[in-house]
């Protein structure tokens, strides 16, 4: 047990002494509420929008968005980058040389729009608008958060922050002023465009609608015996069936009835 221990201890000691440098001039967020850790494990995450930055779930489910150290821009390994970057691979911040920059939300278009914007990085002071994506489930956006000193001679100041929607609104690229290129809000799903709500919903980090069983009739089959059920569980096609002599199929009730008892037939 005792040498277990030692064993531990040892293996800490040296994980910590293989990150390059512990220089951490970026601050760390506890309590974020841009990250959801329910049906995540315990531990660290890539983060969705920072590869030098990581996601620490603690086991009571609270995130925190935590920064990778510096890198010492003398540093070779450094690649001109001045961080280094989370490796899902080893679970720890790498040499920039050694590990790819990589996101969350890699596998999707999400925060395309907002390429180039970092959380804490510096934004212009006449940055007004905000720029949204949908990632893990919910709708952020990234805002010019500035600083407005009570002394006039002091400059203003803006750092990018991110924030996210409330859980049942989207971003709506569309709700900006007249004129503007970027910007939006959040917005209820029914005041989004087609195309927006297609684009979300083509984006399986953004909208993942499950496979469900379903009754149903093509149009060309409307007030005839012709129906069908699908379920994606079992089944790869639809299954063809068609209602008893005499009765014909009613959607609204998904069963088969006589004519005169369906609303949608005329009879
Ligand atoms: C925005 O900036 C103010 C200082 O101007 C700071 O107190 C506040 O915490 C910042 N907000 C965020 C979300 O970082
Ligand atoms: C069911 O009917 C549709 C249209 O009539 C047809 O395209 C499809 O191949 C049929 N499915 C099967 C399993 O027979």
């Amino acid at each position: 047990m005792t040498s277990k221990i030692i064993l531990l201890v040892l293996a800490t000691i040296a994980a910590v002494a293989a990150v390059p440098h512990k220089a951490l001039k970026r601050p760390n967020h506890d309590h974020i509420d841009y990250y959801d850790c329910t049906g995540k494990a315990t531990g660290k995450h890539v983060h969705p929008t920072d590869c030098t930055r990581f996601i620490s779930c603690s086991a009571g489910g609270v995130a925190s968005d935590m920064a990778c150290p510096d890198c010492n821009q003398h540093d070779e390994k450094c690649a001109g980058e001045p961080f280094l970057r989370w490796s899902a691979a080893t679970g720890n911040c790498e040499w920039p040389a050694d590990t790819e920059c990589s996101t969350d939300g890699d596998d999707s278009s999400g925060d395309s729009d907002c390429e180039g914007i970092a959380v804490d990085g510096d934004c212009d002071k006449d940055t007004c608008e905000h720029c949204g994506f949908c990632k893990d489930k919910m709708s952020h956006f990234y805002r010019c958060n500035r600083t407005f000193p009570s002394d006039p001679k002091l400059e203003i100041t803006g750092k990018w922050v991110l924030e996210s929607c409330d859980s049942d609104l989207w971003w709506n690229p569309d709700l900006k002023p007249e004129g503007v290129a970027v910007g939006g809000a959040c917005d209820k799903w029914d005041n989004l465009s087609p195309e927006t709500q297609k684009k979300y919903k083509d984006d399986k980090s953004c909208v993942d609608i499950p496979p469900v069983c379903a009754w149903g009739q093509d149009e060309a089959d409307k007030c005839s015996e012709r129906y069908w059920y699908l379920d994606p569980a079992t089944m790869s096609e639809k299954e063809n069936l068609s209602c008893p002599s005499g009765l014909l199929w009613d959607q609204a009730t998904e069963t088969c009835r006589s004519c005169a008892n369906i609303d949608a037939c005329e009879c």
